[in-house]
This record gives C-alpha cells, sequence and structure tokens, in this order.
C-alpha cells in the first residue's frame, strides 16, 4: 500500500475515522522526521501490533530550547517518506507549526509532567519535557490511536510519556521499543549526523562506558566513585560529559542499594553532536 501524506489535523481524523469504522486497530509513531533503522524499528514494532501505522513528523519548536539546535535540526521530508512507504506505513501527517499551534505558541496550554521530567535531560534543557509532553498530548488527542511506540533510547522522555498517560487517564497504549545500535554499539539517533569521521569512530565509547559502569556496580563497586572515574574517563576521551547517573528505572529518582532494577544514563557532548544513551540492569545481591 502505498503512503499517504497529509499536513491538516481534518484530514487526518477522517483517515482515522475510516480506519476505526472498518475495524481496524491504530499504531502511532510520533517523529520528527530525518528517520533512521531506529525509527523503522518502531514502524516495524507497530506493523506487528496493529493493523494500521500512523506516523507524524513535526520539529516541534516548543521543545528546543537553542533556536540554532531547531534551526539546524535536519528536515528530509521525500527520504523519510520513501522509508515510511518501504516499512509499510500507510498514513504520514506532517504539519506546519501554524497547524499544530493555530493560536500561537506563547498562549499554547502546556502539559507539564512533574518528578520524572525534573533532572537528567530536564535539567539540562529546561522547557524541554514540557515542549514534548504538549506535542505529544496534542498528537495523542488528534489521532486518537490504540498503541503508540517510543524508542527506549530516549529513556526520559518514555519515562515522562508513560507517567502523563497514566495521570491524565489518555486511552493510549504506550509501547517502548529497544534501542538500535550500530555494529559498534552507538545507538541510532538523527543526532549523529552532526558527527565527523573522526568523532564516528569515537562515539561507541559512550555506550562501551554505560556497560562498564553496570560491570562494576554488579560486581559490588560504589556508586559514586564508579560514575566519577568513567565521567574522567569520557571526558579525557574527548567527551564533555553533561551528565552520567544511576537511578531506579521505574521512576528515574537516584538509585539506592535498596533497588532491584536501576538504569545508567549518559548526556554527553562529542563536537557539536549532544549524545544521549542508556542501559537498564537488574542490581544483583549475593545471598548468604
Ligand atoms: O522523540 C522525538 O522524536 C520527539 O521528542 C517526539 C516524541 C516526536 C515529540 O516531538
Amino acid at each position: 500500500m502505498s503512503l499517504l501524506t497529509v499536513s491538516s489535523v481534518a484530514e487526518l481524523r477522517e483517515f482515522v475515522h475510516q480506519a476505526k469504522f472498518k475495524g481496524l486497530s491504530v499504531g502511532f509513531v510520533p517523529t520528527m522526521g530525518n528517520l533512521h533503522a531506529g525509527h523503522m524499528s518502531l514502524v516495524k514494532h507497530a506493523n506487528k501490533q496493529c493493523d494500521v501505522v500512523i506516523a507524524s513528523i513535526f520539529v516541534n519548536p516548543l521543545q528546543f530550547n537553542d533556536l540554532s539546535d531547531l534551526t539546524n535540526y535536519p528536515r528530509t521530508l521525500e527520504q523519510d517518506q520513501a522509508l515510511l512507504e518501504e516499512n509499510g506505513c500507510s498514513l504520514l501527517f506532517a504539519p506546519t507549526v501554524d497547524e499544530m499551534y493555530p493560536n500561537g505558541q506563547g498562549s499554547q496550554s502546556i502539559v507539564s509532567v512533574p518528578d520524572v521530567s525534573m533532572g537528567l535531560c530536564g535539567g539540562a534543557r529546561p522547557g524541554h519535557f514540557d515542549g514534548v509532553a504538549t506535542v505529544v498530548t496534542k498528537l495523542f488527542n488528534m489521532v486518537q490511536a490504540d498503541k503508540a511506540f517510543f524508542g527506549e533510547k530516549d529513556f526520559q522522555q518514555l519515562a515522562v510519556i508513560r507517567k502523563m498517560v497514566a495521570d491524565l487517564c489518555i486511552p493510549v497504549d504506550v509501547v517502548g521499543v529497544p534501542t538500535e545500535r550500530n555494529n559498534e554499539g552507538l545507538a541510532l539517533s538523527s543526532r549523529n549526523g552532526y558527527l565527523s569521521a573522526n568523532e564516528l569512530a569515537l562515539a561507541p565509547a559512550i555506550f562501551k562506558a554505560l556497560q562498564d559502569v553496570v560491570n562494576a556496580i554488579q560486581q559490588g563497586n560504589d556508586f559514586d566513585s564508579t560514575l566519577e572515574q568513567t565521567q574522567q574517563r569520557l571526558n579525557q576521551q574527548g567527551f564533555k560529559v553533561d551528565y552520567l547517573a544511576l537511578c531506579r528505572e521505574s521512576d528515574l529518582k537516584p538509585a539506592t542499594a535498596e533497588d532491584d532494577q536501576l538504569v545508567v544514563l549518559v548526556a554527553a557532548f562529542l563536537g557539536s553532536a549532544r549524545l544521549i544513551d542508556n542501559l537498564p540492569f537488574p542490581l544483583n545481591r549475593t545471598t548468604d
């Protein structure tokens, strides 16, 4: 089936109405475009679990706190359409800023998700998760999908969206999809396109560092000194670490030795690219 692209909410709603009238389940993959294999993994999961897959491409100004980051964000619509079609997506919703924010961004009602939006990327990018939560709420209301698919690479974003959906009783099933990596372990991201050849060769060290933290913690090493040493090593290798944190997986509060399921999360600049990654893991305890 060929991909249909629409830019108005009215056309989107008509498509969803027809699908639901036929009794088809709808899967939704929200994106900001510049699609890669990570996004296609979301589309593939959606295709397996739903009858019809809708994707959106919208570079959401509300979630950028740096104007040059917003301006430079890669926009590759034709290439994205080809990928979506190849992977069995039925409809692409690609609205303009005016379609998404008809009353202007300044007077848009804002969705703010407490606790889990604080710290980590929320600390480094003030207002970012309000922008994400607001646009995702609007998209959920526009699409009214049965299931929505998000990558686990954006671990904090996924936690924010899960809490928002629970707190606001939004009738959609949020599905987290495991991170896609290249052969060297680098998490796929649109921001990898900002890396030079040398930086691209160095970038997988970020995942290696996460694996080292997991091994050290599982062997019983102290949380703080493990993080400190790993952060130092990354900085020496040429990264500029924004944060390296060990959190409880369920709510991203700082990890304690009593927690069962942890996640180590990192954000680091390599050249002009801000890379993020994470690795969830169980905290094994020896019982004697
Ligand atoms: O992860 C993204 O691409 C964006 O944050 C999202 C979820 C599409 C909201 O703009």
